[in-house]
């Protein structure tokens, strides 16, 4: 199950205030990678709606988006056109992209915001792996985040709901997880997300898919990137911590 057609049209009320515009999630990144040299060849192989691919083309890096999801890939196409940019774009799943691409055409791939626990388990996430390493080139870097499952395990299953409006093109909407958390790791998981769209005069516009997710360790992440040829340069892995990002270089 791939998902995000649904969630694609409403995708802005479920990213964080603070990367809501191209430049401001592509700063995010600053500290982890620096400056990247105009005309870095940069693969976001789950780019979402565009945001960080975008920021990335702003800052000069020569930019391909990818997506399993057709309308994110509709979204990121015309996020970069509003902004100017020359993102190509193209609707892959993970283990598609070498018939997409050559082997070493990239100097970072991106995996970011939440998206490689959608491979379906180990398997699944080392071909993913596999794919993004064979497009870096001998000392590119893939820069991954990831949700801390270690501790979203140990909560349960749940229902979490946002504690305000989260207000985006002037309409209010209210964000809800459910977790549904299996009692084994290496089961399928399932989150279904919901946007309720509010209105003053009274009407409520729901928009909700159940993704399918397959949790790993932090641990089980770093054998499978050296597994497919990566060396880990840094993680901010903290158990205590809702996300981390590991940055790790083609060796
Ligand atoms: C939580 S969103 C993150 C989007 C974006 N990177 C961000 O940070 O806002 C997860 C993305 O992963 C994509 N995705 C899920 N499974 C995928 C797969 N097998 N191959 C490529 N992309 C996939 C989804 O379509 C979705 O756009």
């Amino acid at each position: 199950m791939t998902g995000y057609g649904e969630l694609a049209e409403v995708y802005e009320w479920l990213i964080s205030d603070a990367k809501l515009t191209p430049a401001e999630f592509a700063a995010s990144f600053g500290d982890v990678l620096g400056l990247l040299p105009p005309g870095t060849d940069v693969l976001d192989c789950s780019c979402g709606t565009g945001q960080l691919a975008v920021g990335l083309a702003c800052l000069g890096a020569r930019v391909v988006a990818t997506d399993a999801s057709e309308a994110m890939v509709r979204r990121t196409a015309e996020l970069s056109e509003e902004f100017g940019t020359s993102v190509r774009t193209v609707r892959a799943d993970w283990e598609e992209l070498p018939g997409h691409f050559d082997d070493a055409t990239f100097d970072v791939v991106f995996c970011v915001g939440n998206s490689l626990h959608h491979a379906a388990g180990a398997r699944g996430r080392v071909a993913a792996l596999e794919s993004m390493a064979r497009l870096l080139r001998r000392g590119g870097r893939l820069v991954l985040t990831s949700r801390t499952w270690e501790l979203v395990r140990a909560r349960g299953s749940r229902l979490d709901i946002t504690d305000r409006l989260v207000r985006r093109n002037g309409r209010d909407a209210v964000v809800v997880y459910r977790w549904e958390i299996a009692p084994l790791w290496e089961q399928e998981h399932h989150i279904e997300i919901a946007v309720a769209q509010v209105d003053a005069t009274g009407p409520v516009l729901v928009r909700s898919e159940l993704l399918s997710c397959w949790p790993y360790r932090h641990d089980e992440l770093e054998a499978e990137l050296h597994q497919v040829g990566l060396r880990t340069d840094t993680s901010t892995f903290n158990p205590e911590a809702e996300n981390y990002t590991v940055v790790a270089s083609k060796v």
